[in-house]
């Protein structure tokens, strides 16, 4: 289906169908999307106006509010899980280098996944953990928002055909086995290897409307809160510095920073270049 262009006057009836679609959704289902960044809302929200036939805003909302089976399409459609194993390489191997030695003391470690998408980058703190001669002694708790995506990591299968990128991810990130020792294929997929499955708990977390469960020593939230807008990533940085430990570590995404948020000055930087940074306070 070809879409109409969108014209000033669509766009100024959309600014008023938006926010009541949100609350919509809102009072209807418990997801809050009304603090997400408006420009990739509206996009991927096109998007899925053009997946379904809708031609406005109000279709769409009439159509979710009275089918569950168009909420479960909608959230699809909503939910960017661009991820790889050992995305942004040189992130993994500041890990290895600047956070590893402050985990090597500890008992017990607990790490945080929050927002993982399918699972990727929590196989590949695993295997970085593996490496370092941690993983025993570590438990990884992986969530996010989408069951669908959680239900990749659980089963921890993956395409065949990623892995060559995946490979090359691993090597810059200075892995130092063979990525293929990790996995077994089979058909169009790979499977990972029970010992790095073991010690993940996966769980539905909405980092909107959910709050801390437990005292972290790494949390990992990257590319979700580049979709929210500044007070709700405000809120979300609230509930990662509540949920470390002191002198736990927080990594972000690429695009993402603690500058400018409030809890700036509670954190030094480990790495301020791979958005590593330290709870100072
Ligand atoms: C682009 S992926 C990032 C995956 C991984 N952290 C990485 O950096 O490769 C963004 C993820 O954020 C999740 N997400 C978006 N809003 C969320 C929310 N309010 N609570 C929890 N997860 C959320 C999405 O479901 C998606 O899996």
């Amino acid at each position: 289906m070809l879409t109409a262009p969108v014209t000033p006057a669509i766009e100024a009836i959309e600014a008023i169908e938006l926010p009541l679609l949100l609350e919509a959704v809102w009072r209807r289902y418990g997801y809050d999307f009304r603090d997400y960044a408006p420009a990739s809302l509206r996009r991927r929200i096109r998007h899925a106006m053009e997946l379904q036939g809708l031609s406005t805003l109000s279709a769409l909302q009439d159509d979710l509010l009275h089918d569950e089976r168009a909420m479960a399409d909608f959230l699809d459609a909503l939910t960017v899980e661009v991820t790889a194993m050992f995305r942004d390489p040189s992130f993994y191997r500041a890990f290895r280098d600047r956070v590893v030695p402050l985990l090597r003391p500890l008992p017990l470690i607990r790490v945080w996944h929050a927002a993982c998408a399918s699972g990727e980058e929590v196989y590949s703190m695993a295997i970085l953990l593996h490496e370092a001669g941690l993983l025993d002694k570590t438990r990884i708790y992986a969530t996010d928002m989408s069951e669908r995506a959680l239900e990749t990591g659980r089963l921890a299968i993956y395409p065949l055909r990623r892995m060559r990128d995946h490979t090359a991810n691993y090597q810059r990130a200075g892995g130092t086995a063979s990525f293929s020792d990790y996995y077994t294929a089979k058909h169009e997929g790979v499977i990972l290897h029970g010992f790095l499955r073991g010690n993940i708990v996966w769980a539905s977390h909405n980092l909107v409307s959910d709050g801390s469960f437990n005292e972290f020593h790494v949390i990992l939230c990257r590319n979700a809160m580049i979709y929210f807008n500044r007070d709700l990533q405000g809120r979300v940085h609230r509930l990662l510095y509540d949920s470390l430990a002191q002198g736990g570590v927080l990594g972000l995404g690429r695009g993402e920073s603690l500058q400018f948020t409030p809890y700036e000055d509670r954190y030094e930087a480990l790495d301020a270049a791979e958005r590593l940074y330290r709870r100072a306070r």
